[in-house]
């Protein structure tokens, strides 16, 4: 008679297999399955090797204790993506450390920051994540992320090639220039490759939905579409990272829009064609990326006329037309 009162010995056998079947039924087949079921989708790229050096930077400096990267499929989290996260996302990020290190787990528990998951589709600009990463308070003022300068290198004089970075005077000392290290630089590329891969089936709709646009916009050539998106929103969502949300700019880094000449100018070709094209004329400035690939002709009309009528400043407003004219053209000059 089996009696686990008094044989130990059964006791641990049956103890043991029972560890081991659990094991193997809730943790390995899982696993197992799991990664072998698990492709990339069709429109995510290998990670190249500044990005996974990044990406062992992020852990290494522990940016994962307060940003995750998931997007749970619960309200709260729809800001973070247009879809919840999915095991395809995570496909090249599973880089094995080392033979007694596995793969890390970026994905976090803990939201102090920001969700990061579509980080490199809200902010693309280098500039702006050097700066915020040297010192986050340039960019965002109220900001409580620590400060990485020791990703940064104080020089007296820095060799011609080398990116300096363009920082208002009270954030370092006079006389140096801040030369961001190579892992700074990797950390940005690993950061700007956050994006969240569309899935094959959103396509589709995507797609249809930008003809319809299209059609309505040249269905109602001759008078401005009634109704334009909300300029104010897209401001805040799109340009006030840099120029802050109340126009002033950061002096030394972004420059103010309240009271801008280009802003204020009657004619608008020079405004659309910088939110079109990008702008880098001024060495005490650093470089503002171009957002045609990103805003329509509807969104841009909406940020401009909302620019121009916001923070005292003043001048009449533009339409789609004027956009989409200066988007033609400039189209037209670049083959
Ligand atoms: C103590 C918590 C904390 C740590 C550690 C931290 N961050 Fe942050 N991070 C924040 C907070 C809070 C914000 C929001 C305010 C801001 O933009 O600075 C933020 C914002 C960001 C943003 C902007 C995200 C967006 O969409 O606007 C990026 C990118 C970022 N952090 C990257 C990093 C990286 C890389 C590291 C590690 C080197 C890191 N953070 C470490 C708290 C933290
Ligand atoms: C990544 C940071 C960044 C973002 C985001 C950004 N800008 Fe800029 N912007 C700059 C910088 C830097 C300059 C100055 C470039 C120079 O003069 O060399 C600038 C210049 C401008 C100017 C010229 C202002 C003047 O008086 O000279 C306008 C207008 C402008 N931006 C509008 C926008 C709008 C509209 C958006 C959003 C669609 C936007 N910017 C988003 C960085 C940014």
């Amino acid at each position: 008679m089996l009696n686990l009162h008094t044989d130990h010995r059964s006791l641990v056998t049956i103890s043991l297999l029972g560890f081991l079947i659990l094991s193997l039924g809730v943790a390995v087949l899982p696993a197992y399955q799991s990664q072998n079921n698990t492709e990339p989708l069709p429109q995510m790229e290998p990670m190249s090797e500044a990005e996974i050096r990044g990406l062992r930077i992020f852990i290494r400096e522990g940016c994962v204790a307060c940003h995750t990267q998931q997007v749970r499929n619960i309200e709260m989290d729809q800001t973070w993506g247009s879809r919840p996260s999915i095991p395809s996302d995570y496909y090249y990020s599973k880089q094995r450390m080392g033979f007694w290190q596995q793969s890390p787990s970026v994905l976090g528990s803990e939201r102090t920051g920001p969700d990061l998951t579509n980080a490199g589709m809200r902010q693309p600009s280098i500039d702006w994540h050097l700066l915020h990463l040297y010192n986050p308070r340039i960019v965002v003022p109220e900001s409580i992320m620590p400060s990485y300068p020791w990703l940064f290198e104080d020089k007296i004089n820095p060799a011609k090639e080398e990116k300096t970075l363009t920082i208002p005077a009270e954030f370092k000392e006079q006389g140096v220039e801040i030369v961001p290290r190579r892992a700074a630089l990797d950390l940005v590329a690993y950061l700007q490759s956050l994006k969240q891969a569309p899935l094959a089936s959103q396509q589709p709709e995507f797609i249809q939905s930008t003809h319809k646009k299209l059609e309505a916009s040249q269905n109602s050539v001759n008078q401005d579409l009634p109704s334009l998106p909300d300029g104010k929103n897209l401001y805040l969502a799109t340009c006030s990272a840099c120029h802050q949300a109340d126009g002033s700019g950061v002096p030394g880094a972004f420059p103010a829009l309240a009271g801008s000449a280009v802003i204020n100018n009657q004619d608008p070709q020079m405004l659309i064609r910088i939110v079109l094209q990008g702008y880098d004329a001024r060495p005490d400035f650093a470089q503002m990326p171009g957002f045609a690939d990103q805003l329509s002709d509807e969104e841009i009309a909406a940020i401009i006329n909302y620019e121009r009528s916001s923070w005292d400043n003043n001048a009449p407003a533009v339409t789609v037309y004027d956009v989409k004219n200066i988007r033609e053209s400039i189209m037209n000059q670049t083959p």
